[in-house]
């Protein structure tokens, strides 16, 4: 025996299916990925759209795309609602990675032969659409009511990033714009292009990344994808985390923890972001006491090899010995972790004897700042 509300949900089902589209159940069953769709009965995604994991889909964000046409949305994005992506006959749309897109309404609607393609820490707020072939660079930006038709907004470091100069290209303003390149730390807004330091007078110039960010709450998201992504890669060469670490829950009371560590002074936590703005490392001080801590750091699997640790070692050395009024830095590698110990000397660290840590040998190394 069937009640009114199975048949309601049934009939939904059956309207959803024939167009192709997720059932409200099919939209929840998401969540098995991280993906958090917080009304899946206003919510309307395509059968055929690849949604990466721990995307948060708000009410009422429709995601089309027909069988003709490909849409993939990467990783931990924000979908608010008002947002509608549409790919068809034949269009292509890609999104990357940990946007915010539709806050107040957006549009990127790709038809036949066109493709857009949005970076990673994009934000398209208030009404912005973005149509026909366009490229959307890491960190740029499209705020307020622009309908951008065939544009190009160069990549950058997200809006996040204190030296306007870094950020990706920004469409501001209302209107309709159409086959406009934005640069690097360009503005176009109401017609009249300009720097986007303009807007930010007294800025820093912090020049072009790796950058250091000291830990906050809001790294949280990002710092998670980064030590999902790399767990193995950092497994290899130093204790692996917990499970409870890497759910939701876990990490965020972890987070909590070293945010209140970091508060009280004992730690002094520090992301590494690249030039696109893109968490690529760690680089910590721990246990300060008496004009010391100790040093540690991890860099994504990907960005080894390429200066990022020593870029990143270099400037908390800066950091230790001015903003921290630190006088000394230990540091601890496994004898075996050749990459470590290189990263070590060559950033002035000298070996100062052995200890045990967890009944393993590991060289000390010492650093007067
Ligand atoms: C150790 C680690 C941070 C190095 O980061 P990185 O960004 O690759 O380092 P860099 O590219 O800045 O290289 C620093 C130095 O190490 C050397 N190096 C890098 N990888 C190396 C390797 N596998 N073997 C030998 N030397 C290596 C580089 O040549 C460079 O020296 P140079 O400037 O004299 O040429 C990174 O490999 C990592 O995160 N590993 C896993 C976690 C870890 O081991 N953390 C440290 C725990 S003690």
């Amino acid at each position: 025996m069937t009640t009114p509300d199975e048949s309601v949900h049934a009939r939904l089902d059956r309207l959803r299916r024939d167009r192709g589209l997720l059932t409200p159940a099919e939209l929840l069953d998401l969540a098995e990925r991280g993906v958090a769709v917080l009304d899946p009965f206003s919510v309307i995604v395509s059968r055929r759209v690849e949604i990466g994991p721990d995307n948060v889909l708000h009410p009422g964000v429709v995601i089309e795309c027909d069988e003709r046409s490909h849409c993939s949305i990467g990783p931990g994005n924000v979908l608010y609602g008002g947002t509608r992506i549409a790919a068809t006959d034949g269009g292509r749309v890609t999104v990357g990675a940990r946007s915010l897109i539709g806050d107040g309404g957006t549009r990127i609607l790709a038809g036949a032969h066109e493709s857009i393609e949005i970076g990673d820490e994009v934000r398209l707020t208030d009404g912005a659409e973005v149509l026909g072939h366009s490229l959307l660079g890491h960190g740029s930006q499209i705020l307020g009511p622009v309908s951008a038709r065939s544009v190009e907004l160069a990549p950058g470091l997200p809006y996040t990033y204190p030296d306007p100069d870094g950020r990706g290209g920004v469409l501001k303003g209302i209107g309709r714009v159409s086959g406009v390149l934005v640069g690097t730390g360009e503005v176009l807004g109401d017609y009249e292009p300009g720097r986007q330091r303009l807007y930010h007078p007294e800025a820093p110039r912090l020049g072009p990344g790796p950058t250091l960010e000291r830990l906050t709450a809001e790294h949280a998201g990002r710092v998670l994808a980064f030590e999902r992504d790399n767990r193995g890669f950092f497994a290899d060469s130093v204790p692996d985390r917990r499970n409870e670490y890497f759910t939701p829950d876990g990490f965020a009371d972890r987070h909590r923890a070293l945010l209140a560590e970091q508060a009280e002074g004992r730690c002094h936590f520090h992301v590494v972001l690249n030039s696109y703005g893109r968490i690529v490392g760690r680089v910590n001080l721990v246990d300060v006491a008496d004009g010391s801590a100790e040093l540690g750091y991890r860099v994504a699997e990907a960005d080894t090899g390429q200066g990022v640790g020593r870029a990143a070692v270099e400037q908390v050395l800066r950091l230790a010995a001015g903003a921290y009024g630190l006088s000394s830095l230990t540091a601890v590698s496994s004898p075996d972790n050749e990459a470590s110990r290189a990263l070590l000397v060559r950033t002035g660290f000298t070996e100062a004897g052995e200890r045990s840590v967890d009944g393993k040998k590991v060289i000390v190394y010492h650093r007067a700042l």
